[in-house]
């Protein structure tokens, strides 16, 4: 599996060393993007990412937890920004518009949604994406207790994907942890989110190979 430790979950006064060891020990890194009025909390914006993408040698994912996703497809694109995820539950009848335009922009797109939204409500958009986000708390906050029923929501996801030969990457985000990572590769989980468990850590190296390489 790849890793793409979350940011939110770094010290943000040592930005500089944290990107310097994501980019020695990481495969991606993750953004995450909150307006304060799709999920209850204001994270950090385009300063932050423009900061990290100078810096960043690792592609950097943007997910979007905002009601206008649209409206920054361009912004990211210009800023090198790999991925870009956004919410099904935000973005209702453009999603496919949106998938579209962050293909077009030349970045991976990304469509996430929460635990309470049913998985099945993604499998008309497989084709258009490149990567599946299963939120396995509900988005706004770092440092939340996994949701374990988010193991069969991948498998589901999981099957879907092979019975239609398609190729999409499954990430898995919130309360990943090297207890989680063996199951949630077993469930067919391709990329693990994780912010508490390796920032808080002391050795955040260790637990992001760990994490990359369960049991
Ligand atoms: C939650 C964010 C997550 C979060 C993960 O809304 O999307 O990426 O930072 O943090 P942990 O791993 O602490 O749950
Ligand atoms: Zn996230």
């Amino acid at each position: 599996m790849q890793v793409a430790p979350s940011l939110l979950a770094a010290d943000f006064l040592r930005l500089e060393k944290d990107v310097e060891m994501l980019n020695a020990a990481s495969d991606i890194i993750h953004l995450d993007i909150m307006d304060g009025t799709f999920v209850p909390n204001i994270s950090f914006g385009f300063s932050i990412i423009e900061a990290v993408a100078k810096k960043a040698s690792v592609p950097m994912d943007a997910h979007f937890m905002v009601v206008n996703p649209e409206a920054w497809v361009k912004r990211c694109s210009e800023l090198g920004v790999s991925m870009m995820s956004f919410h099904l539950e935000a973005a209702g009848r453009k999603t496919r518009k949106i998938l579209r335009d962050i293909r077009a922009h030349g970045m991976k797109a990304g469509l996430a949604i929460n635990p309470d939204v049913p998985v099945e409500k993604l499998y008309p958009f497989i084709g258009e994406v490149d990567y599946f986000l299963i939120m396995s708390v509900f988005a706004g906050f770092g440092g939340q207790k996994f949701i374990y029923q988010s193991l069969d929501r991948v498998a589901a996801l999981k099957a879907k994907l092979a019975a239609k030969s398609n190729t999409a990457l499954i990430e898995v985000d919130g309360g990943v942890n090297e207890e989680n990572a063996a199951a949630l590769q077993e469930a067919g989980a391709d990329i693990l989110v994780a912010g508490s468990s390796v920032f808080r850590s002391p050795s955040p190296a260790k637990v992001i190979a760990s994490l990359r390489n369960p049991r």
